[in-house]
């Protein structure tokens, strides 16, 4: 069976069920030659997206019983990323414990489990409030504006390098580090700062498992900056405002390319293999296209394994434009 929509010369998007297509010959081709697994599952939500979702106990099976799966196609130091956000129990302003659920069952699951390496938040300032009941209405909760994103491998070091994902340095540290001096001495922490502490050049600092993912106000200073701190506005986002001519109506929940390229460049090379069951527009596929990593990608839905070509149509025109240039 080739259910393949889309192919490009470093992948290929296959539409069909997830638990389906990783079990078809096509993708068990590539069993344990995966580097990375990156990918947004479809949400336990209550007021369910236009892609449809499961909710409670059967929501948790149904991710349970992805762990073998993904467990084979990953290579022995491979790493699943999945972005997952908070969900809220039906008609109440209490939170689900889903998704801590759903992350125990991959930490606990009794044939491939796997190890929570790092957890990571992905924080949206111009998230809307919600769930609206119990904000806007009621104003008994705050507004929900983060995601949990857990870094998951088979062992303990999978494959990872911080030096490909560096934070560029804040104002401060760039006059620092043309001053050459630092102010040394016992700090009020008890840390012994050194006269030379923090006076070599790194090319950029550590980054953090926070990401802002758009600034409130383009006119304000970033409070976190950060390599990842990613603009995902509609009026700089390219696919938008395509679908936008093209009359389609864009994925409701698609992840930020920022988000993606961090995983991508911190845990792969180039040459490595990216996959993502639930692709949707997918954003995985195509920047690891663009980072030069090899991809698959799976969708139920053919609408959005149809709109995710317009990302590469795109890719093409720049990559042309850059070569008519020359
Ligand atoms: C949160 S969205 C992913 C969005 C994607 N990261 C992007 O940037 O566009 C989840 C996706 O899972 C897909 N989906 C739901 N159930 C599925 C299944 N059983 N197998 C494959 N895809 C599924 C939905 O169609 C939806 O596009």
């Amino acid at each position: 069976m080739s259910n393949i929509l889309h192919r490009t010369g470093k992948g290929s998007y296959f539409l069909g069920r997830a638990e389906d297509m990783l079990s078809d010959r096509n993708l068990k081709r590539r069993a344990g030659k995966v580097q990375l697994i990156l990918t947004s599952p479809p949400f336990p939500l209550n007021n369910k997206k236009a892609y449809g979702n499961k909710s409670g106990q059967s929501y948790l099976d149904w991710f349970k019983n992805l762990a073998p799966v993904f467990s084979e196609m990953l290579t022995n130091d491979g790493s699943l990323v999945i972005e997952l956000g908070n969900a809220w129990e039906p008609g109440r302003p209490v939170q689900s414990p889903l998704p801590q659920r759903c992350l125990l069952s991959l930490l606990d699951h009794e044939t491939t489990p796997f190890v929570l390496c790092q957890q990571f938040v992905a924080y949206n300032p111009a998230r809307l409030p919600s769930p609206a009941q119990w904000v806007n209405i009621e104003r008994s909760r705050v507004t929900d504006s983060y995601t949990n994103i857990w870094w998951l491998s088979r062992c303990d070091k999978p494959k990872a390098d911080n030096r490909r994902v560096l934070r560029p340095y804040s104002k401060e540290m760039r006059d620092l580090l043309g001053r050459q001096a630092y102010n040394s001495g016992m700090r009020p922490s008890e840390h012994n700062i050194g006269e030379k502490s923090f006076l070599a050049d790194n090319k950029g600092s550590i980054a953090h498992n926070f990401f802002e993912m758009e600034q409130l106000d383009g006119n304000r200073k970033v409070r976190l900056p950060n390599a990842f701190n990613v603009p995902n506005t509609i009026s700089t986002d390219a696919f938008l405002s395509r679908c936008r001519d093209l009359e389609i109506r864009p994925h409701p929940a698609r992840m930020p390319i920022g988000l993606a390229a961090f995983f991508v460049e911190f845990l792969t090379e180039k040459g490595d293999l990216v996959l993502d069951p639930f692709a949707g527009s997918n954003t995985t596929g195509y920047t690891a296209e663009v980072l030069g990593r090899r991809w698959v990608s799976v969708d139920a839905e053919a609408d959005y394994a149809d709109q995710s070509i317009v990302r590469f149509e795109l890719l093409d025109q720049q990559t042309h434009r850059k070569v008519a240039n020359r």
